[in-house]
């Protein structure tokens, strides 16, 4: 498996389906839905097998020491092997080298074990997403 950031069109593609996929399409989204207005300014990598990506996830700088995690996705047939916390690593790696202290994200209450593995703690509940998923705001210091 390699962590990569994403090259060709055809590879940004399968990037944003793949969020879509885990992320929206079991709440009936519509595809373009899993992307926010400001995607351009957030740091993307993917996990790849054979070409074929496996899971995604992104970083956004919020302050200057502060980044944040987003979308993170590991495909439904690879879950649970090890791909999302490679991903986490990568993503803490770069924050890191981004002069970032402390790393954030909202978990959808499902993945909260995920992010206690790779060493979150939970800080307060957050939004309602689709008016079902709760999600909570977590923390690790880096
Ligand atoms: C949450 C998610 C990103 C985790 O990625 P993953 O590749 O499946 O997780 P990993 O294999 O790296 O898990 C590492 C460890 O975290 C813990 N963990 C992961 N998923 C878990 C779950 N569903 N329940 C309990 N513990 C879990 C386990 O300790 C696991 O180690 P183990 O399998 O040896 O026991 C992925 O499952 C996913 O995309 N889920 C659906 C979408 C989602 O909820 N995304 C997060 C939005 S905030």
């Amino acid at each position: 498996m390699e962590i990569r950031t994403l090259n060709t069109q055809a590879e940004w593609d399968a990037y944003y389906h793949l969020r879509w996929e885990v992320l929206r399409k079991p709440w009936n989204q519509p595809l373009g839905s899993a992307k926010d207005i400001d995607e351009n300014a957030f740091y993307h990598i993917a996990a790849f097998e054979d070409e074929k990506i496996l899971g995604v996830g992104c970083l956004k700088m919020i302050n200057e020491h502060e980044a944040q995690v987003r979308f993170m996705a590991v495909a439904n047939s690879v879950q649970r092997k090890g791909v999302g916390v490679s991903l986490m690593n990568a993503l803490e790696v770069e924050a890191f080298s981004r002069d970032a202290k402390k790393v954030v994200l909202h978990a959808r209450e499902i993945s909260i074990p995920f992010y206690e593995y790779c060493g979150y703690t939970i800080i307060e509940k957050s939004y309602l997403l689709f008016d079902s998923i709760q999600h909570y705001l977590m923390s690790k210091e880096i």
